[in-house]
Parts: C-alpha cells; structure tokens; sequence
C-alpha cells in the first residue's frame, strides 16, 4: 500500500510533485459545500435502506455536518495529497469520527460523486445567472421606456441607414437577454438530474434507493443510464454555450458604447463610475469597463471551446481528462455574474446625448428611403424611384445639399407626383414614426413593445 484511499494494490509511492499534478483539490474545492450535501444525502440513503447500520449513518451525517461547519468558518485545510475535494472530506471525517467514516463511500464512486457535486454547483447558480439578466432587462426597458421619442441614426455596415428609435435599439437587447433566459432555463432542466447511485459506472450490488436521493437533494429527476450519468457533461457544455452567447451580446453592446462615447460619435456618455483616467494624459476618460467587458467573451468562449475539446474523444464511462471540466465552469460563473451587473449598473448611469444623436441624422440622407418609398406609394414602381433618388442624393453629395434643402420647383420637375408635404417626410421624426409595421421602429410600435416587456418584466 502507498499511504493514498486507494493504496491497496500499490506499491510505489509517485513524487509529490506528479500527485500534485493529478490533483484537483486547488480549484475543486470550489465545490465543498455540494460536496458535503451530496455526501450527507447519500449516507441518509445508506441509512434508510439498512445498507449500513443506522447508528454508523448517524455518526457519518453528525460528523458530516461538523465539517459544514468548520467549512463555513473557514477552519478547514485541504492537502493536495490528498487529490481531490472528496478524498479531502473523507479524510477530514475519518480524523472526526474515525473509520467508521470508511462506510460512507459504501455503494458510491468518486465518478458519481463528482458528477453529483457539478450539477449541484450549477443548479446552485443558474437562478443567479438569471436573476441579474433579469435585472439588465429592467434596466434596458426602463431606459426604452425614457426614450422613445429618442432619435438616432441606425446603421448597417456601420453606414447610416435610416433613423430609428434608441429605444428600438435598446429593446433589440432586450430580446436577445429574454432568449439568453429562455436557454439557460433550459439549461436547469439538463442539470437538474441526479446522476448520485451511478457509481463508478454501472450501478451497484447495494440496494440503493435513487430515488430517495434524488428527493433529498431536491433534484428534479435522475438519470436512467449509469453510464450517462458519469460521462455526461452536455449541461456544462450548454452552460458555457450559453454563457458565450450571451458575452457576444454584451460584447457588440459594449463595442456600440465604446465607438459611441467617443468624441467623433458623442451620443453617449459615461458615468464617471464606471470609467478610468490616464495617467499621462490628463483629459481622458476611457469606457475601461465596457472594453474589459468585451474583453472577457474571450475567455468564456475559450472555456467552451476547451471542454468541447477535452470532451470529443472520450470513450465511455468516465476518464480523468474530465477533472479539466471544472476550472473553466467556475471562472465562467465568476466572469458572467459581475459583467452582468457591471453592465447593468453601465446602462443605468448612462447618458445619451439626445441631440447628437438626432443631429447625426439630419444632413446624411439616411431618409433617401422615405424618399423612395413616398414615390413608389404613389404608384412609382419602387425600382425606379431608387434610380430616381439615388441620383438626388449623388447631386446632394457633390453640391452639398439634404434631400430636404432641394427646391420645389426641382423636385416637381423630377416627378409630378411630389407634392409639398414631401418635405414633412423628410424629417428624421416623420422617418421613424412612420415605420409602424409590427416590429417596427414606429414610435407607437416601440411604446406597445416597451409596454409589453414591462409587464412581463413585472414593472407596471
Ligand atoms: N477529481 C476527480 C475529477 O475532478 C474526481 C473523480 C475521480 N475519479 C477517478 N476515478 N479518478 O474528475
């Protein structure tokens, strides 16, 4: 024997330098408390079905809880000799309670308790992760809900498009954050399964009741297959997809935000709270958490790009490649909470510079649409009022003059079914006001989608 929990058939000892390799304890640890709660559910089983005596079941779970409390007042010391979070525990309650702790691990593996431990972890944090989405939404619709009537240039290719409302833009986020709920809600159902009784990999020659676990541990269900049950980390997988969807959106949030508080844009400002100095340069102010927001999709999308990796060659059941899957999980969860709320607190201090904003759509032709579209509901087939505008706009170009400075008596002779209100049309107001097909940028579409989503929001 080497001296490990499962020394048996060893005979030689590896350098401490290789066990500390193979141990998991520096980061796993991480999941204690799941630990400890997967442990004192499964000795309550053991309890319950007479597999181990009650009274050794009773003086497991007491010492069990001891350890909770040690835990919880920060008085436990790991050893990374000890590998892993539960040859640790096991450890730490056989000094308490000595070898009768030895029961515990009775009609279990390290393969199910792991496994149990991970869906733990996350069932523990997935409502979290929606609760702060939830509270981004609120923002968003509060600051739609103040902006309706905000006007701002609407782009594709980054090119002026046609004026749209900032609160049609902000609400696009909106939609995109409710799916983001809507995934990681799915994201509970695939966790919220108990793979505990798997053992190793095949089940047990104990009578054990899953189901009776499953219950304890508030699990929704269990898992069918023991197989499965050890091997499957499809709900990691969908937590860090998730997570990385919703960095991208984040991320194209903040590039909008950085490009748009700066000078040559201006629409926006920042509150002094979420941004930095120089230290040379005395007149900056710098949307460093906005960048650094964006900056972190990396590494939420390294993580899934890793556990995909580690993943895809595996053979069944587990293997230890499968100990890499929790690093990446824990920093996700601790990347994703914080530049959620960051953000929040971001769009909440937000200011926007209505009037820039406005005026960036006032001499940039952004309404040859309406143009067009004012011909072509006239009966002009819509392609030749494209030519016709286009080459308005060239003239407008080169002898710098809006749509709307072109005389009358021009534009009669262009068409003779342009009439004076034209120019009404014209403006970037009548433009997005008058964009109300459903879905639209419309102001009294924008004031129904506002509604809606406060209420579903529960705001009203
Ligand atoms: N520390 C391991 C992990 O994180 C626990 C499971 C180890 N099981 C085993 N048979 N080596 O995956």
């Amino acid at each position: 024997a080497n001296g490990k929990l499962w020394g048996g058939r060893f005979s030689n000892q590896s350098a401490a330098w290789i066990d500390e390799f193979g141990a998991s304890i520096t980061f796993d640890q991480e999941m204690a408390h799941e630990d400890l709660e997967g442990s004192i559910a499964h000795a309550q089983m053991l309890q319950k079905t007479g597999i181990i005596p009650v009274e050794d079941a009773a003086k497991i779970i007491a010492g069990l809880h001891d350890i909770q409390t040690d835990l919880h007042e920060n008085k436990i010391e790991f050893k990374a000799s000890l590998e892993d979070i539960h040859m640790n525990i096991e450890t730490i309650l056989t000094k308490k309670i000595g070898p009768v702790a030895g029961k515990l691990h009775t009609a279990r593996s390290r393969n199910d308790q792991v496994a149990t431990d991970l869906h733990l972890y996350l069932k523990n944090r997935l409502p979290e992760v929606i609760a702060v989405i939830h509270d981004l939404q609120v923002a968003l619709v509060k600051k739609a809900s103040a902006n309706i009537e905000t006007i701002m240039p609407g782009y594709t290719h980054l090119q002026h498009a046609q004026p749209i409302s900032y609160a049609h833009y902000l609400l696009a986020y909106y939609e995109m954050l409710q799916r983001d709920i809507e995934r990681f809600n799915f994201n509970i159902k695939h966790t919220d399964i108990n793979p505990l009784g798997a053992a190793a990999l095949a089940g047990t020659t104990f009578p054990i009741d899953r189901t009776y676990t499953t219950d304890l541990l508030n699990f929704d269900t269990l898992y069918s297959n023991s197989l499965d049950a050890v091997s499957d980390r499809d709900f990691v997988l969908e937590f860090l997809s998730n997570a990385s969807i919703l960095m991208v959106h984040l991320s194209r949030f903040c590039e909008e935000i950085i490009l748009w508080c700066s000078y040559e844009f201006g629409y926006l400002e920042l509150d002094d709270s979420y941004s930095t100095g120089s230290s040379i340069m005395p007149q900056k102010k710098n949307p460093d958490m906005a960048e650094l927001i964006r900056g972190k999709s990396g590494r939420v999308f390294g993580h899934l790009q890793s556990l995909l990796t580690t993943m895809k060659g595996l053979p069944l059941a587990y293997n230890k490649d499968m100990q890499e899957d929790k690093e990446g999980v824990f920093d996700t969860v601790k990347t994703l909470i914080p530049s959620i709320k960051i953000f929040t607190g971001m769009i909440e201090t937000l200011k926007i510079r209505q009037d820039k904003m406005l005026h960036a759509t006032e001499r940039d032709f952004s309404n040859a649409t309406e143009f067009a579209d004012y011909l072509a509901s006239k009966g002009m087939p819509f392609r030749q009022a494209h030519g016709i505008v286009g080459e308005l706009v060239l003239e407008g170009i080169e002898t710098n003059k809006t749509l709307q400075e072109i005389p009358f008596e021009k534009l009669k002779q262009i068409s003779p079914l342009i009439e004076r209100d034209i120019y009404d049309k014209l403006t970037s107001k009548q433009a997005v006001a008058r964009r109300n097909s459903f879905g639209g940028t419309g102001f009294e579409q924008v004031k129904k989608q506002v509604t809606l989503a406060a209420e579903k929001l529960n705001l009203t």
